[in-house]
């Protein structure tokens, strides 16, 4: 499976300083992401546009919001709808990840209705998914991926399967410097393979990647281990040169 090199840009750059980035991290890659792997870039709204223009002259590369509301238009003020993010030209959105959950307080149910409403409206969604250091120390990674991805996912069938990737992104590990061992890694990347076997009923080639400290000095660790399908990178994606030695890695 190609390894998806996924970009987290959080709220940092102007549409300016996207179009730089991409520009300069185009020229140290020579135009194109090295055979196996896709370069992804989960832009700010603003910058959307810019990013996506700025991709087109990149092989293997696609850009994706880092939010959207599940619905087609309304009085929803300070929203993003998924044909909006689309008019952009982008084709991912990101559903779930921590900094939602935890600083807006975003719930499963809702982060199941934005994904579900994603998929309807053909953008491809990551869903990020992980524990904080309190239900790790009280060893219930387990049950709260399962939590996270059974309510994410209610309803999703495998029609969406080409559409979706996962992230794991261990709360404590995300801006903390602290990456996580790699045999918790691979715990709990087959934590999440069993958990979409048993949804869909079946094996599936749903990516997951890994989130949360990565950099150059750890990436090639984590993207050799077995069940590792890709990064996706907050702080070490912000700069052209650091992020193309992880997709480089
Ligand atoms: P850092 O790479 O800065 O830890 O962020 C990870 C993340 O949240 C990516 O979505």
């Amino acid at each position: 499976m190609r390894k998806l090199m996924a970009a987290n840009w959080k709220m940092y750059k102007t549409s300016t300083e996207a179009t730089a980035t991409i520009e300069k991290l185009s020229t140290l890659l020579g135009g194109s992401a090295p055979a196996g792997r896709e370069v992804l870039i989960f832009a700010p709204f603003t910058a959307l546009e810019a990013a996506a223009t700025a991709m087109r002259t990149f092989h293997n590369g696609s850009v994706g919001a880092q939010n959207m509301y599940p619905a087609e238009e309304g009085a929803f003020t300070g929203e993003i709808s998924p044909a909006m993010i689309k008019s952009c030209g982008a084709s991912w959105v990101l559903a779930g990840h921590s900094e939602r959950r935890h600083l807006l307080g975003e719930n499963d149910d809702f982060i199941g209705r934005k994904l579900r409403f994603a998929l309807e409206k053909n953008l491809n969604v990551m869903l990020c998914v992980g524990e904080t250091l309190e239900e790790r120390e009280r060893g219930e990674l387990p049950i709260v991926l399962e939590r996270q991805i059974t309510l994410a996912l209610a309803g999703v069938t495998a029609e969406a399967l080409p559409h979706l990737a996962l992230a794991y992104e261990p709360v404590w590990a995300i801006g903390t410097g602290r990456t996580a061992e790699m045999d918790d890694i691979q715990e709990a990347h087959s934590l999440l393979k069993s958990l979409v076997k048993k949804h869909f009923g079946k094996d599936c080639k749903v990516p997951i990647l890994y989130g949360g400290s990565v950099k150059a000095e750890n990436a090639s660790a984590i993207l050799a281990l077995d069940n590792v399908d890709g990064v996706l990178v907050g702080g070490a994606s912000l700069q052209a040169e650091s992020f193309t030695k992880i997709v480089t890695a």
